[in-house]
């Protein structure tokens, strides 16, 4: 069935959380990879708090305070200068390199495009203009209109909204097993691209079907 929409989560899905290691690394810190995956853990957790609490304040927000824990929890100092310039690190990260063509591909075929993320709309459109992949989508959802983060099924539904139609009429993109579920949850047809190689989720539902990168994904969206 051809979808009325495809969408995509942004950070890890669309774009390399992996680049952040380098700009780790610049700052002065050590064993930057488990820096960054304790970085992401932790802004991924004040999310679902924030959103669990009803206390929501914005991705960027989140995404500094998580960075101020994570140097003081791994006795890094850094300055907050630095800080800052490693939060803004997150409007550069490049696509991963099946980005452009799977969403080259999809919008050749007519089928609309969009993002669907926690991140604010200034950084999620800033970060998608330099990653070169802005004009080939329809939309740009941020939880920021709903003010609750993924995975609400509030933000599931910005989409559902944006493109009036059925859960099951929107392919559904996520590297994050988590959003996979959330989304499979909420009805949409998912397929998890598993970048990281990760053991499936054991909560169900379960994803639509596994892409081990975004290059098997035109061929699951069919025509
Ligand atoms: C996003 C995060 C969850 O873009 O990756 O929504």
């Amino acid at each position: 069935m051809r979808p009325k929409a495809v969408v995509f989560d942004l950070y890890g899905t669309l774009l390399a959380i992996d680049a952040m290691r380098a700009h780790v690394a610049a700052a002065g810190i050590g064993a930057a990879d488990a820096f960054v995956a304790d970085w992401r853990r932790k802004q991924l957790e004040y999310a679902f708090l924030s959103s669990l609490g009803g206390a929501y304040r914005d991705f960027d927000d989140l995404t500094a305070l998580a960075l101020e824990f994570t140097c003081a929890q791994r006795g890094e100092r850094l300055g907050v200068i630095r800080r800052a310039e490693l939060v803004d690190a997150w409007r550069t990260m490049d696509a991963y390199p099946d980005v452009a063509p799977a969403l080259g591909a999809l919008a050749a075929r007519g089928i609309p495009l969009a993002v669907l993320t926690n991140g604010t709309p200034v950084s999620a459109n800033a970060a998608l203009e330099r990653a070169g992949v802005r004009a080939l989508l329809a939309g740009v959802l941020s939880v920021e209109a709903v003010r609750a983060y993924k995975p609400d099924p509030r933000v599931y539904a910005l989409a559902t909204t944006r493109f009036a139609c059925a859960p099951f009429e929107i392919v559904f993109v996520s590297s994050n097993g988590w959003d996979a579920w959330g989304a499979a949850h909420f009805g949409f047809r998912v397929a998890w691209c598993n970048r990281a190689s990760n053991a499936p989720e054991t909560l169900v539902p379960a994803p639509a079907t596994m892409l081990a990168g975004l290059h098997e994904l035109p061929a699951f969206v069919g025509d």
